[in-house]
């Protein structure tokens, strides 16, 4: 148990440029606290005794703003950065090394209709290995976001999501990273998203802006050309002037 928690403090330090120490995160880190709640709760949780382990979580949440449900699956170095306003449902499941930030939640799709249809069955996310999902994210339902994926703040998430894969808009869309931003992706990324990635909505924006841009310049060069053969075909043609017109035109005469 020691070993899992000193692994936890030193995945917070290698994971937060803010903290200073082993001893800050012990005194300060609601991520520490919530967790500790919960690994109580859950182990009360799986001994069936369900109100002692929700009441705890629920002191928990009191002083952490942190709300984990006991029934929930969490792996090794959980790290939830700042924490206030984060939800996290009892089906959800979170493999090793995953870090979120204030604002997620981990919850269902519609968990107030036919709610009795739900009871007990899949309803939350599964998150894989190093997964991380930054402020404000929502991820619905219980679908898969693979190993090393990537959430942007305030992203919302509704389909599974392909390991080492980028997802940023809402609804979610993956972005298309670089290839030496690929290459980077095992490397801890705070917030979840590079701060050099394109939107796709803006992206396609800019397409679409683009593309009327070159149609208003082919429309223009349209009217031009009519506006000239107009002004051709208005013009009087010397074969159809009067012969005396010509006789005028000639030097000499
Ligand atoms: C909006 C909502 C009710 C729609 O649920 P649904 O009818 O099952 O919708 P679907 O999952 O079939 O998605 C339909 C489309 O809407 C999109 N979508 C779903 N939720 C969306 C949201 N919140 N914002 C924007 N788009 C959303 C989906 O991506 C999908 O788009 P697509 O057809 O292009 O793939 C649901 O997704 C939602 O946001 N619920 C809120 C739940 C919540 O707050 N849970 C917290 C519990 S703790």
């Amino acid at each position: 148990m020691f070993k899992s928690i000193r692994a936890e403090i030193q995945g917070i330090v290698e994971r937060d440029p803010a903290v200073g120490g082993w001893l800050e995160v012990v005194v300060a880190y609601p991520s520490f606290w919530v967790m500790r709640y919960y690994r109580f709760s859950n182990w009360l949780w799986k001994r069936g005794l369900r109100v002692p382990a929700r009441w705890l979580m629920q002191m928990a949440r009191w002083g952490t703003g942190i709300e984990i449900h006991p029934g929930a699956t969490i792996g090794e170095r959980f790290f939830i950065d700042h924490g206030m306003g984060v939800v996290i449902g009892e089906m959800a499941e979170i493999g090793d090394d995953v870090t979120l930030y204030h604002g997620v939640t981990l919850g269902g799709v519609s968990p107030s209709v036919d709610s009795e249809q739900q009871r007990n069955v899949k309803r939350h996310p599964t998150l894989g290995n190093g997964v991380i999902v930054g402020s404000g994210a929502q991820i619905l339902g219980p679908i898969v976001v693979g190993d090393h994926a990537r959430v942007g703040a305030n992203a919302v998430v509704t389909r599974d999501v392909d390991a080492r894969t980028t997802m940023v808009g809402i609804p979610a869309k993956p972005v298309q990273l670089s290839r030496a931003e690929q290459g980077a992706i095992d490397q801890f990324v705070a917030y979840g998203t590079p701060l050099d990635l394109d939107d796709p909505s803006a992206v396609e924006g800019d397409m679409l802006r683009d593309q009327v841009a070159l149609l208003k310049a082919r429309l223009s060069a349209l009217e031009d050309a009519v506006n000239a053969a107009n002004e051709r075909a208005q013009a009087p043609s010397p074969l159809s002037a009067e012969p005396h017109d010509l006789a005028e035109k000639q030097p000499g005469k």
